[in-house]
């Protein structure tokens, strides 16, 4: 593209600009010829009826014509009268004789033409007396060198500067296109080592144009892609543990069982619902796993406009054996009115583990109270518990997945560290926001915000 321009231009100023300087020449050349022609031609025409060599003579003295090569004054019956040539006249004779038969009958002719480096220019006019008639002819011819010899060098100093021109614009495409080619295949290097897995992989960043763009992009995408390894790799980790550390009892357990002889039948009773108790934590864990799984990988389930208040009263009578067993009060306080489009499910899912963890983490003889208000543009559900509340330090981490502040009593209570990462996502997925805060009075205080729904207009 950038050549076809390059060219196009260079064309037009070896040609157009070179015609034109010709035409422009043609054009002074042709009323220089006539004017001195035609001024020749008066004079003769105003001092004889008839031409004769002694008076042309004498009139061509007194006028003392210059800067014509060659003048020729032909009578009415084609001879010459007068003539004079300076230089060179290579015109071609028949050519003259039609031209100046042209110009006995009354016409002037112009002719000019470049060539050899020269411009050879001819021009032919009547001699008419003072009746009107054609007496005779003037021809004048002029053989140009000097304005050729301009034109000529104008020419080779156009194409030199062409050339110039050509050469520069190729060294500059070929750098250009070498530069762009270089910095490509990095970019290529990186995505193939990327590829590889290895995500260190830096693109060196110079400059501020598209393909510095695209290695600032490419890098952050490295670096996301680094992160979710790395949180993929500590998940796999972490889930493995989480399952293994069941499994392991159940193994000792069963293998307690087997290998004491002369085990008493309490004691098999004791073990074997110890092992019902992991086998049940086991598939617990499995089954939050698949809830995150599933929330990963955006499985959409219908949504619906949901009432929180009759999903929460449906919680705490759930949640209620677990309070009364850990001697908890439940308060709740709920606005009516608290609809969300989202799911079932998915409000059961935030409200159970709010509360679930509310009751757990709490003291013997403490309280949880669950809030629900609804404001213009919000919908407000608030969990508070009086119980051991979360280390400043900690608080930051509780959303992650497998985090327990205190594992040996989140364990007892046959927690996975699952519960808050599955309400932070999925309170995210219904467009709403959760925090977590410490209550100076003590315990925890978890807020969510919903977007409420609105029913759209009835046209009644
Ligand atoms: N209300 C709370 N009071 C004090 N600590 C809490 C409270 N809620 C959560 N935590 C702390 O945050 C950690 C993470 O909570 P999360 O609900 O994710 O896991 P979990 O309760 O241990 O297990 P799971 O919910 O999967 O059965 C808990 O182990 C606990 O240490
Ligand atoms: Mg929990």
């Amino acid at each position: 593209m950038y050549f076809s321009i390059i060219a196009i231009l260079l064309i037009l100023m070896n040609t157009y600009f070179l015609t034109a300087s010709r035409d422009m020449i043609f054009a002074q050349k042709k009323s220089f010829l006539l004017v001195q022609a035609i001024t020749i031609a008066a004079n003769l025409s105003a001092s004889f009826n008839d031409l004769t060599v002694d008076g042309v003579n004498q009139i061509m003295d007194r006028l003392d014509v210059t800067g014509l090569t060659h003048i020729t004054i032909i009578g009415i019956d084609g001879n010459a009268l007068y003539d004079t040539n300076t230089g060179t006249d290579n015109s071609d004779p028949s050519f003259v004789a039609k031209n100046i038969s042209e110009a006995l009958a009354g016409n002037d002719v112009f002719y000019s033409k470049f060539s050899g480096g020269a411009f050879s220019s001819s021009a032919f006019t009547p001699v008419i007396d003072t009746t009107g008639a054609v007496i005779g002819v003037v021809y004048v011819h002029e053989y140009d060198v000097e304005q050729g010899a301009i034109l000529i060098g104008l020419q080779s100093t156009i194409k030199s500067i062409s050339v110039v021109i050509l050469l520069l614009s190729i060294l500059m495409v070929t750098f250009v296109i070498w530069t762009i080619m270089h910095r490509l295949t990095s970019i290529l290097k990186a995505i193939e080592s990327v590829r590889e897995g290895e995500y260190n992989y830096r693109i060196q960043v110079h400059g501020n144009d598209e393909l510095a763009l695209l290695g600032d992009e490419f890098n952050s995408l490295t670096d996301r892609l680094r992160e979710t390894e790395e949180i993929r790799r500590r998940f796999v980790a972490d889930a493995s543990h989480e399952l293994k550390t069941p499994l392991a009892s159940i193994r000792l357990l069963s293998d307690s069982i087997l290998q004491n002889e002369d085990i008493d039948l309490d004691t098999v009773h004791e073990f074997v619902s110890d092992i019902g108790a992991e086998a049940e934590r086991l598939s617990r864990t499995t089954e939050k796993l698949m809830s995150l799984t599933r929330l990963d990988n955006k499985v959409t389930v219908p949504k619906e406009p949901v009432d929180i208040r009759s999903v929460i009263s449906g919680t705490l009578r759930m949640l209620r054996p677990l309070a009364e067993k850990n001697n908890i009060r439940l308060e709740s306080s709920l606005d009516g009115g608290c609809l969300v489009w989202s799911t079932e499910d998915d409000i059961y899912q935030i409200v159970f583990n709010l509360v679930e963890n509310a009751i757990k983490y709490n003291l013997p003889g403490g309280s949880v109270k669950i809030s629900l208000t609804r404001t213009a543009d919000n919908i407000v559900l608030t969990v508070d518990d009086t119980g051991i509340g979360v280390p400043e330090p900690d608080l930051p981490y509780i959303f992650d997945r497998f985090y327990r502040v205190d594992k040996a009593r989140s364990r007892e209570a046959g927690g996975s560290g699952l519960g808050l990462s599955i309400v932070r996502m999925t309170v995210r997925e219904n467009g709403g926001t959760i925090e977590a805060v410490r209550r100076e009075t003590g315990g925890m205080r978890f807020v969510v915000h919903f977007p409420p729904y609105h029913p759209p207009e009835s046209d009644y």
